[in-house]
């Protein structure tokens, strides 16, 4: 049975597309690899692969995440999940521009590379760099025995399962996820209260069955993905948690769909790309409910007074005062854990576009699944 199981995992089951399976197969994914790894007793996650004792972690007093295209963005959410839940300095940068700028190595921080199929050859470059100047990295990896998983000092495995599709879905869900529970870790072992653990561990818990939550709501996005196929440009919004969802939306639909799409920071359209929005323009901004809604949905007007089109990833608790956008509310986690359901819109709108316009969605046009070249 098991043989059974592990060939379909490698097949398009009855689906149209792996990328179409892979989206799919994310609740159960997620729930994959959150198994075993939660401990209620002690409101924390065990994470006995990052081979590193209590002690050890406690001594870092900074994280740098690495890893390239949407392992990277995905390590933007896991430095901010660091930096709010255990308090320490965090930052994520591309590994293929890291490994060019001879960067300082300290004893001190620990390195976090990121990446679905371990053979990342920038990603790979970024490790053996750090080990030679004597860091200690540890790898966010979803193929097991991969390049990376063997050179790294431990680390977190995704149980994601294979990826086919170029363009990345589950692994990237389950990398978000894994920073959810390092983020635990850290915390629980310094200033985090028992109390928020919990909190986040409960979060973390229910986040599979609302990821199948997001998939259900499919008829409506799709009605949503057909307009965003007839535009020549997109702009993806978000603030702060938010940034990343936004860099990742914009990355999938210009991956498959062809479309051009920027992201950027919503606190940053007023000094520049404000000039561009026009009656042409579709703007998908991510809004949840949080202390920032206020001036998210400020954004939301400016760009409307503008002439520009809106698709408002959000919270159905957000009132949009009436505004004529169409919203997609994808349901409510802690706000620190939303970037993870507030993604997964952006999959479907990026893969239903580019259905619609007819493309070759599991073998976009010049990328390759694994970019193992330098
Ligand atoms: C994701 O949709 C992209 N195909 C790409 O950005 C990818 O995430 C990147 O190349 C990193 O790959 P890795 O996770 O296998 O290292």
């Amino acid at each position: 049975v098991e043989i059974e199981v592990a060939a379909a995992e490698w097949e398009l089951t009855g689906h149209q597309h792996y990328m179409y399976k892979e989206m799919l197969e994310q609740p159960e994914k997620a729930a994959a690899v959150i198994r075993g790894r939660l401990d209620d007793r002690f409101a924390t996650a065990r994470l006995n692969g990052l081979n590193l004792t209590p002690k050890e972690l406690r001594a870092f007093r900074r994280v740098k995440i690495l890893g390239c295209g949407s392992a990277y963005y995905v390590g933007q959410i896991g430095a901010q999940l660091i930096e709010d839940l255990a308090r320490i300095p965090a930052d994520a940068e591309a590994a293929s521009e890291f490994r060019y700028r001879n960067p300082i190595i300290e004893p001190d921080t620990l390195y976090v590379v990121v990446s679905q199929s371990g053979e990342t050859a920038d990603t790979a470059f970024a490790v053996s760099e750090i080990k030679r100047k004597g860091g200690t990295v540890v790898g966010v990896v979803n193929a097991v025995g991969s390049t990376i998983a063997r050179e790294v000092h431990g680390g977190i495995y995704l149980h994601a399962g294979p990826e086919i599709a170029v363009a990345s879905t589950k692994a990237l869900t389950n990398m978000a996820m894994a920073f959810g529970m390092l983020a635990l870790h850290l915390g629980r072992l310094r200033d985090l209260s028992f109390a928020d653990g919990e909190r986040i561990l409960t979060a973390l818990k229910r986040i599979p069955d609302q990821i199948q939550a997001v998939l259900d709501d499919e008829a409506h996005i799709i009605d949503l993905a057909k307009r965003l196929a007839k535009t020549q440009n997109a702009f993806y919004i978000g603030r702060v948690r938010q940034y990343p969802v936004a860099r990742e939306g914009a990355q999938k639909l210009k991956e498959i769909s062809y479309v051009h799409a920027e992201a950027y920071p919503t606190s940053e359209l007023k000094h520049g790309p404000l000039a561009l929005i026009d009656p042409s323009m579709m703007t998908v901004a991510v809004v949840p409910d949080d202390e920032l809604t206020d001036r998210n949905v400020g954004a939301v007007q400016q760009v409307l007074a503008r002439g520009g089109e809106v698709i408002a990833i959000t919270h159905a608790s957000v009132d949009l005062q009436g505004l004529d956008v169409a919203r997609i509310d994808v349901p409510k986690s802690e706000p620190e854990l939303d970037p993870i359901l507030l993604i997964i819109p952006t999959q479907l709108l990026a893969y239903h576009a580019a259905l619609t316009l007819g493309y070759d969605i599991d073998k976009p046009r010049n990328l390759a699944k694994s970019v193992t070249v330098e």
